[in-house]
């Protein structure tokens, strides 16, 4: 059985190496993995990546959100590949075949394959945004829908908020994988996060996995706020 903290990916949100070498070190065995994500990935690299994540550091979640033709991202994934990431995202509205490209880089790495992960839409975006880029379709039935054709398409799972994992998880079945942001302890400052819920409840609403930042990263002690997230899961 995997422990509560195995489920937690801690979100290294920062372009300072230093800063994201230190937060490693501090939390190894606290959490399940690391997030790495678009702006420490332009920052400093795969070279960076292997600069935090070491030989046999956590398993890692390389949060690129890959958007382009199949052939391209594709080739993204495949560049990935040496990293040995546990997970990586890429947009399911770049549609099935781009997805189908994906998954089928990401099998060549064998059984060490990175599982793929899609976005479906951006949380950041409300029906309002949806309906100014031509999508009239509201955003929790669009949620659902690219989550079913992500399924479709072959990807492991998908990101989603707290509040879109009851319904994706009914239509999607018990194996694909919900990776959840916008967690907050009831201790934690909610942030510019809208909609959030515990760490527990996600899970009982049926995360797989918790992607957490900022009530982890922007604790003075980093170490002991993972210890009391983990505790508050178990109860
Ligand atoms: O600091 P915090 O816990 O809010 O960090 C959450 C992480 O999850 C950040 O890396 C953020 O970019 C990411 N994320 C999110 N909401 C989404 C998708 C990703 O908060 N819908």
């Amino acid at each position: 059985m995997t422990s509560a903290a195995d489920r937690i990916f801690c979100a290294v949100d920062t372009t300072e190496l230093d800063a994201a070498q230190a937060l490693c070190r501090q939390l190894a065995g606290l959490v399940g993995g690391v997030k790495l994500g678009l702006e420490f990935f332009v920052a400093h690299g795969p070279a960076g990546v292997r600069a935090v994540i070491g030989e046999d550091g956590p398993p890692l979640f390389l949060d690129l959100k890959l958007h382009d033709i199949p052939n391209t991202v594709a080739g993204g994934v495949r560049a990935a590949l040496p990293l040995k990431p546990a997970f990586m995202t890429i947009h399911t509205s770049g549609g099935p075949a781009m997805m189908r490209a994906a998954v089928e880089a990401a099998a060549q790495a064998g059984v060490q394959r990175p599982k793929i992960l899609g976005v479906t839409v951006l949380t950041s975006m409300d029906d309002g945004d949806l309906e100014s880029v031509g999508q009239r379709t509201p955003v929790a039935e669009q949620v659902v829908r690219l989550a079913t054709v992500a399924k479709a398409s072959g990807l492991d799972g998908v990101i989603c908020s707290p509040n879109e994992v009851a319904a994706i998880r009914r239509a999607c079945g018990p194996d694909f994988v919900l990776m959840v942001p916008g967690i907050r302890p009831a201790w934690a400052a909610k942030g510019d996060q809208k909609r959030v819920m515990t760490p527990a409840e996600a899970l009982a609403a049926g995360a797989d996995h918790l992607v957490i930042g900022r009530p982890i990263t922007g604790e003075a002690d980093p170490a002991a706020a993972a210890r009391r997230i983990v505790e508050e899961i178990d109860g």
